[in-house]
């Protein structure tokens, strides 16, 4: 999240928060959440410090926001209330940025995947010193122009339990993907909850015509439903979970699939980009909690396992 972040261009408030105290904060704001579309939020600290926590490509990042400051906080950027003083309170303003559609990703989006450093490897031995280089919390985008890219999510697997990746594109002989680093272990919501960050961020690159964003999109969509259906409902259901939430999300991922193919018609990007958002919120703000709050213990292991999960999709040539 950039400091200087703001809208745009004018905007038009449709709403403000009561205001909330330490006592009264509702769970959904404790839960990581973002605004859709085109919404802004505006958190205005009236008394004492309210600390907030951030989900970036780089990691969690903590924020204390103290009595007389104010935050933007822009369409996707996920964001939670991790705590505040006995004497805080704030409020929480909702605006309409009037300069884009009601269903145009903003550029903004795009920034999760278009900030990160891009590191070139074409070794093994490069390979092994840009992982070994690599800082917690500075993930980089990178591009292995190798054979032995096959080897790397277990070269991440044996590095300690706070590597993570997300693959973008693989062919014989290379690949791309986000990999990274956190400081703390990461737990389920905030590994998917970027996941739904970086295909957003993917979505608004494709819709601004961008052919290598469209291909990434595909495959970062098809590994993220193959994780949840294949590995996480399974276990939330064996530990008891919501039949009727597993069966309306997954029907919500068919509907994904079927009108990804068909991102050249307007209508199909509106109800393609609503649809995602609402999807992504739902699972973030009711279904991943339930499910850690479900699994308990056992939520460690299956984080790793969804963090390193294979790539999912079609070989093609590196764009
Ligand atoms: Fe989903
Ligand atoms: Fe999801």
């Amino acid at each position: 999240m950039r400091d200087d972040l703001a809208p745009p261009g004018t905007t038009r408030l449709l709403g403000c928060s009561r205001r909330y105290v330490h006592t009264d904060v509702p769970e959904r704001l404790r839960r990581w959440h973002a605004p859709r579309a085109n919404r802004w939020e505006r958190l205005q600290v009236e008394t004492g410090a309210v600390d907030t926590q951030w989900l970036e490509a780089a990691d969690v990042r903590v924020m204390r926001i103290v009595a007389g400051q104010s935050r933007w906080i822009g369409p996707g950027t996920r964001w939670r209330i991790a705590g505040m003083t006995a004497d805080a309170a704030f409020t929480l303003a909702i605006h309409a940025d009037q300069t884009s559609e009601a269903a145009q990703p903003q550029r903004l989006r795009a920034d999760v995947l278009d900030q990160l450093p891009v590191v070139e490897v074409s070794s093994a031995s490069q390979l092994d010193g840009a992982l070994r280089g690599l800082n917690a919390g500075e993930p980089i985008r990178l591009r292995a122009e190798l054979t032995a890219h096959s080897s790397l999510c277990d070269v991440l697997r044996d590095g300690g339990g706070t590597w993570f990746w997300h693959p973008l594109a693989t062919c014989t002989d290379g690949l791309l993907a986000v990999v990274g680093r956190t400081v703390a272990k990461a737990d389920l919501a905030d590994y998917l909850g970027r996941d739904h960050a970086l295909i957003e961020a993917a979505l608004a690159g494709a819709l601004a015509g961008e052919p290598e964003r469209l291909l990434w999109l595909r495959n970062l969509l098809s590994r993220h439903l193959r994780i949840e259906e294949d590995v996480l409902f399974p276990a939330y259901l064996r530990a008891g979970g919501h039949e009727g939430w597993v069966r309306g999300l997954c029907n919500e991922h068919r509907m994904l699939q079927r009108l990804l193919p068909q991102l050249d018609e307007p209508s199909s990007r509106r109800r393609l980009l609503l649809l995602l958002d609402g999807h992504d919120e739902k699972e973030e703000q009711l279904v991943y909690p339930d499910i850690i709050a479900r699994l308990g213990d056992a939520g460690g292991a299956l984080a790793r396992a969804v963090a390193l999960h294979p790539f999912v999709g079609d070989a093609t040539p590196l764009l």
